[in-house]
């Protein structure tokens, strides 16, 4: 069909997520295949985000597709009363591949629905109600996941649900503790939260849920002390530590999942994105022994109609089986080496980059108008000379897309990508960014 045609029955009648509607501009994308991506004209793009930083494996995995296949003749979708193959056999490969005793997973259909039943389980083990989020996160766009969200995105869903409670983590390059290095960042975080949960009653809290490493509010990386000591604060008071995983896992951040960085085992992980790489959608939320144990003869008071979907399962269990045939998990490690080394690069070059956070194949760009300063260029929920729509309009006609917001550029390509590639994508992104510095008066 003509592109014309297809974007005129689009902006007549599709609704995109978090923009006003007539902002939407948006390309026609026709077919993908491994790293790369073409719209409807014909051109070519890199996806150098992997879609919304879920296509791990890369795009028309001939493998998967087959496993679908097959299992799409077979059975698609079940009760969720009965068994089938592919539920059992990918929660036990999930079990293999997860951290410590954590071995026993709820299906869901994404990231927000396994928080919403962590949520629920925490409350359930616990007989507590109070939750605790960070500042600077993002759960999911449901009732609970979006309260637990600490930016902007929360904003039109408050009051939200009750009980939850935010806290600050280290955040190195605008520390809100006036930290003067990494150390004393973090350091001063996990002090500041041990306070907190004094002043508002160990007693009272039921779990304490944080990304791993923080993801669409900027990559920010908090080291292996605090993470160690949010741990040891859950354990003295009984509190249940969720990891939210959906998108740090699955080789992303250079590991299985990014908590095992910090040689920390959480009690659940929340995940879904690259569980199935967004051939079809699935999330999981994952139990360590001590809540199998307790809802062993307490019921889970909680249930999907399409968790543990046969196709869905199936699409999870080819995955798994890619990342290890193909060495994916080593790869984000050691491509993204090269990747963090070339973007450092990029900061030396341009007046714009102010900070390069990166793990595995898993970076951010911040914008700042000032260096010493550290500045914001866009700032914080803006988009002052729509900083990020700019490049990101520049990036297109070169080539390449991702996601950029506020002063933050994210990276997260394909664990397939080569360092070839890579240089590739930094060449586009080195010309782009010459938009960006144009702006700096
Ligand atoms: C850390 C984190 N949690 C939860 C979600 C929500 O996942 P979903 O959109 O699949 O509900 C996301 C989505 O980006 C995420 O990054």
């Amino acid at each position: 069909m003509d592109t014309k045609k297809i974007v005129e029955m689009d902006r007549s009648h599709v609704v995109y997520s978090w923009h006003a509607q007539g902002d939407v501009n948006p390309i026609i994308m026709d077919h993908a295949q491994g790293i790369y991506q073409w719209d409807t004209d014909g051109k070519k793009y890199i996806d150098f985000c992997s879609g919304l930083l879920n296509i791990n494996i890369g795009h028309g995995n001939k493998h998967v597709l087959d496993a679908m296949k097959t299992q799409m003749d077979k059975l698609c979708y079940v009760g969720t009363m009965f068994g089938t193959e592919p539920k059992a056999r990918l929660a036990k490969m999930i079990s293999e591949v997860t951290p410590g005793d954590l071995d026993y997973t709820f299906f869901t259909n994404g990231g927000a629905e396994s928080i919403e039943n962590a949520i629920k389980a925490a409350r359930m083990f616990t007989g507590r109600h109070k939750i605790y989020s960070r500042w600077r996160s993002y759960h999911g766009a449901t009732a609970g996941a979006i309260t637990l969200t600490g930016d902007p995105r929360r904003w039109a869903a408050e009051p939200g649900i009750p009980g939850v409670v935010k806290f600050f983590g280290p955040y190195p390059y605008h520390d809100p503790f006036g930290g003067k290095t990494e150390e004393e960042t973090n350091r001063k975080a996990l002090e500041v939260l041990k306070t907190q949960i004094m002043l508002d009653g160990p007693h009272t809290i039921a779990a304490i849920f944080m990304e791993p490493v923080v993801g669409t509010n900027g990559i920010i990386i908090p080291n292996k002390e605090y993470m160690q000591g949010v741990r040891q604060l859950c354990d003295e008071n009984g509190i249940l530590l969720v990891i939210d995983e959906t998108m740090a896992g699955w080789g992303r951040s250079g590991k299985w999942f990014a908590i095992e960085h910090f040689d920390v085992i959480p009690d659940i992980i929340t995940t879904a994105k690259g569980l199935t790489s967004g051939y079809v959608q699935l999330g999981a939320m994952i139990w360590n022994k001590k809540l199998w144990d307790y809802f062993y003869d307490h019921p889970f008071v909680g249930g999907l109609t399409y968790a543990g979907h046969a196709l869905a399962c199936t699409a999870g269990i080819a995955n798994i089986e890619v990342y290890k045939s193909e060495n994916l998990i080593e790869n984000s490690a050691v491509v993204g080496e090269h990747l963090k080394k070339r973007l450092l690069e990029l900061k030396e070059k341009h007046a714009c980059v102010g900070d390069v956070r990166a793990i595995g194949l898993w970076a951010a760009l911040e914008f700042t108008s000032d260096k010493k300063t550290r500045a914001p260029l866009a700032g914080f929920n803006n988009s002052i000379q729509n900083v990020a729509g700019v490049f990101t309009k520049r990036l297109a006609e070169l080539g390449l897309t991702l996601f950029a917001k506020w002063d933050f550029v994210f990276i997260a390509p394909p664990l397939i990508i080569t360092k070839e590639q890579i240089d590739d994508a930094v060449a586009i992104i080195d010309e782009a960014l010459k938009v960006v510095d144009a702006k700096i008066k």
